[in-house]
C-alpha cells in the first residue's frame, strides 16, 4: 500500500457527559445547535459544536406545522436517526416531543429508548418541572441522560400564556428556581433556560451543579443554543428577541433557485460541459440499428 500523502485531518475525540461537565467547571462556554436533517448535522459536525438537539423545533421550521404540539414521536424519530447519520462528535439529543412522556413513568422510558435504540441518541430532552422530574427520574434510573427545559416551556407555551418570556415576577421567577433544582435533583445532566430573564439566570446560577444552555437567558448561562434555522436564517417565521441571525442562506437559496429557473427558461442551461458525449462511431452504430428496426431512417427524436 502507499502511504498517503497528506495526513487526515485529527478527529476530534466525542463528546461525553463528562466533558460537558469539565467544561462547566473550567468555565469553558458549551455550544448546542439544532439538527434536524444529515447536512445539518455535517454542518454541526464540521463546526464544532459540543451538542445537537432534534429539538421538536423542528416540527416548525422544517415540518411547517404551526407549532411544536403537533409533532410524532415517528417523525422526531426520522429526523433524529438522519441527523445521527450525519454526526460522530458532538453529543446528540433527542427532543421528546408533547404527549411522549407525560402520561406515565413507563411511557416516558419507552419513548426516550426508541430515541436511543432506534435514532442512535446519546440523551433525550424533556420539558417542564412537576412531574417532568418524576419522569426524568425515572428515564436517568432506566439508563439514559436526560436534558431538561425550563422557563418559556413550547409544549406547554398556551398554559403560559403564549410564546412570552416567564419569571418575570419574583413569584414566577421562584417557580423556575424551584424547577430547575428539581430536575437537577432528578440527575438530569443538564438544563436548558428559555427566555427567562438575565438576572433571573444570575440567580439560579450558584445553586446549580449541571451544565445550564441558555436561550433568551443572558450571558450567565454555561452555554447558549440556537435553533439553527434560525441562526442561518433559513426559517423565516416570527424570530423571537433572542435570535440572532449569523448568515441569510434563505435568501441565498432563493437566489439560486431562481438562477437556476431563469437559465432553464432561458435555455442556458445545461451547457455543453454538463452532458455526456457518445463516440462518433457508437453514434453510427446507433442510427443504423434504429434504421434496421423501425424500418426508418434516423431522424433524431424516436420511439421504438
Ligand atoms: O426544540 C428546540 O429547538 C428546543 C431548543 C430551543 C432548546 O427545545
Amino acid at each position: 500500500m502507499t502511504p498517503k500523502a497528506t495526513a487526515p485531518p485529527a478527529k476530534r475525540p466525542a463528546v461525553t457527559l463528562s466533558k460537558l461537565a469539565e467544561k462547566r467547571a473550567l468555565g469553558e462556554p458549551i455550544v448546542m445547535v439544532t439538527a434536524y436533517d444529515y447536512p445539518g448535522a455535517q454542518v454541526a459536525e464540521e463546526a464544532g459544536v459540543d451538542l445537537v438537539l432534534v429539538g421538536d423545533s423542528g416540527a416548525m421550521t422544517v415540518l411547517g406545522y404551526p407549532s411544536t404540539v403537533p409533532v410524532t414521536l415517528e417523525e422526531l424519530l426520522m429526523l433524529a436517526a438522519a441527523v445521527r447519520r450525519g454526526l460522530s462528535t458532538p453529543l446528540l439529543v433527542g427532543d421528546m416531543p408533547f404527549g411522549s412522556y407525560e402520561a406515565s413513568n413507563e411511557e416516558a422510558i419507552h419513548n426516550a429508548q426508541r430515541f436511543v435504540k432506534e435514532a442512535g441518541c446519546d440523551a433525550v430532552k424533556l420539558e417542564r418541572g412537576g412531574t417532568s422530574a418524576e419522569r426524568a427520574r425515572a428515564i436517568v434510573a432506566a439508563g439514559i441522560p436526560v436534558m431538561a427545559h425550563v422557563g418559556l416551556t413550547p409544549q406547554t407555551a398556551t398554559a403560559l400564556g403564549g410564546y412570552r418570556s416567564q419569571g418575570r415576577t419574583a413569584e414566577r421567577a421562584l417557580d423556575v428556581v424551584r424547577d430547575a433544582v428539581a430536575l437537577q435533583e432528578a440527575g438530569c445532566f443538564a438544563i436548558v433556560f428559555e427566555a427567562i430573564p438575565s438576572a433571573l439566570t444570575e440567580t439560579i446560577m450558584p445553586r446549580m451543579r449541571i451544565p445550564v444552555i441558555g436561550i433568551g437567558a443572558g450571558p450567565a448561562a454555561d452555554g447558549q443554543v440556537l435553533v439553527l434555522h434560525d441562526l442561518l436564517g433559513i426559517y423565516d417565521g416570527h424570530a423571537a428577541r433572542f435570535v440572532k441571525r449569523y448568515a441569510n442562506v434563505r435568501e441565498a437559496m432563493v437566489k439560486g433557485v431562481a438562477a437556476f429557473a431563469s437559465e432553464v427558461r432561458a435555455r442556458r442551461y445545461p451547457g455543453p460541459e454538463h452532458g455526456y458525449t457518445m463516440a462518433p462511431d457508437e453514434l453510427e452504430r446507433l442510427q443504423e440499428l434504429v434504421h434496421e428496426q423501425s424500418g426508418e431512417p434516423f431522424t433524431g427524436g424516436f420511439t421504438l
